[in-house]
C-alpha cells in the first residue's frame, strides 16, 4: 500500500518520533557535510494552489540534498487550475513522478491525490491541518525542551489549519494543550473531542486561563490564505487573541514561543515579543527543511 501524509492522524506517536529522529540525524549530517542521497535519481512534484516561501524552498532544497529533484507546479499553470479532475492528475503524475507534494484549499482534493494516484501524497497544508509544519514544531520543541511528555502547549489565536494539527501533534506526543480563540472560531469540533478524549485538552476564550503556566506559546495569523476578504472583519474579532508581554507573563519563565510564519506583527504577536524569541522562530523555520526531508525519504526512499 502506498504510504502518504495527508494529515496528522494518520501516523502514530512512533511513526511521528521515527520522522523526529530521523530530521534529527539528517540536520547532523547536513550541519557536518555528510552526503544523504536517500532519493537518487527520485521526483517529486509540488503542487501550489495558494503561495508559499517555507514549504515551496524546503521541499524544494530538500530533494536536492536527498540527491532527487523537485518540480514546482504552480496551480494556474497545470490543467488542474482549468478544471481537469484531480483523479485525473493523480493517475496521470503517477506515471512521470514519484511523489506529490500539495498545497491547497480543500483537503478532499488532497485526498482524492491519494486514492487515484499510486505514489505518495504529501499535504502541504489545506485549511483543515499543516502536519509537515507541526512535524517541524514537534522537533523544534524536542530540541529546546528535551522531551514532550507533561510540557503545556498553548496556541492562541484562529483555530484554524494550524490549530488542528497542533492538536493531535501535541496530544499525540503526550503534551498538555490548550487552545485560546473566540467561541465563534475554534479548531474542529472532532478533533477536540478526540484530544479531550486521549489526552489533557481544554479550548477556551480566556487567555489568561490557557495560557497559565505554559511551557510552548504559539499562534498564527487571523487571517489565512484564502480569508483576505474577511481580514478586516477578522481583525476586530481576534482583537487580543494576541501574544503579547502581559501573555507572557502568565506563561513559565523559560517559556519558547514558536509560530509558523508569515507573522503579522501588532496581530496575533506584538514586535517586542517575536524579536526576544526570533531564535526559536528562526530555527524552527530551518527545520522545515530537516523535518520535510525525513518525511520525503520515509515515504519515497
Ligand atoms: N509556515 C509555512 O508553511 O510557510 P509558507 O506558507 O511560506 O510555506
Ligand atoms: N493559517 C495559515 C498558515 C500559513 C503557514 C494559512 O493557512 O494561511
Amino acid at each position: 500500500m502506498t504510504r502518504h501524509l495527508l494529515k496528522l492522524q494518520d501516523l502514530s506517536a512512533e511513526e511521528i518520533l521515527e520522522i523526529l529522529n530521523l530530521a534529527d540525524q539528517l540536520k547532523y549530517e547536513k550541519k557536518h557535510g555528510i552526503a544523504h542521497p536517500h532519493l537518487q535519481g527520485k521526483s517529486l512534484g509540488m503542487i501550489f494552489t495558494k503561495s508559499s516561501t517555507r514549504t515551496r524552498v524546503s521541499f524544494e532544497v530538500g530533494m536536492y540534498d536527498l540527491g532527487g529533484q523537485a518540480l514546482f507546479l504552480s496551480g494556474r499553470d497545470l490543467q488542474i487550475g482549468r478544471g481537469e479532475p484531480a483523479e485525473d492528475t493523480a493517475r496521470v503524475l503517477s506515471r512521470y513522478l514519484d511523489g506529490i507534494m500539495i498545497r491547497t484549499y480543500a483537503q478532499e482534493e488532497v485526498e482524492q491525490l491519494a486514492r487515484y494516484g499510486s505514489i505518495p501524497v504529501i499535504n502541504g497544508l489545506t485549511d483543515y491541518c499543516h502536519p509537515c509544519q507541526v512535524l517541524t514544531d514537534l522537533m523544534t520543541i524536542r530540541e529546546y525542551k528535551g522531551y514532550f511528555k507533561g510540557l503545556k502547549m498553548v496556541y492562541v489565536g484562529d483555530g484554524n489549519n494550524m490549530a488542528n494539527s497542533l492538536i493531535v501533534g501535541g496530544i499525540r506526543m503526550g503534551m498538555q494543550v490548550a487552545v485560546a480563540c473566540p467561541k465563534s472560531h475554534q479548531p474542529d469540533a472532532a478533533l477536540m473531542k478526540w484530544a479531550a478524549e486521549n489526552g489533557t485538552f481544554c479550548c477556551t476564550d480566556n487567555i489568561p486561563e490557557a495560557v497559565a503556566d505554559a511551557d510552548v506559546l504559539y499562534t498564527d495569523v487571523w487571517a489565512s490564505m484564502g480569508q483576505e476578504a474577511e481580514a478586516e472583519e477578522r481583525r476586530k474579532i481576534f482583537k487580543g487573541y494576541q501574544i503579547n508581554r502581559e501573555v507572557m507573563a502568565a506563561a513559565k519563565p523559560d517559556a519558547m514561543v514558536l509560530h509558523c510564519l508569515p507573522a503579522h506583527r501588532g496581530e496575533e504577536i506584538t514586535a517586542d515579543v517575536f524579536e526576544a524569541h526570533a531564535t526559536e522562530i528562526f530555527d524552527e523555520a530551518e527545520n522545515r527543511l530537516h523535518a520535510q526531508k525525513a518525511v520525503l525519504v520515509k515515504l519515497m526512499a
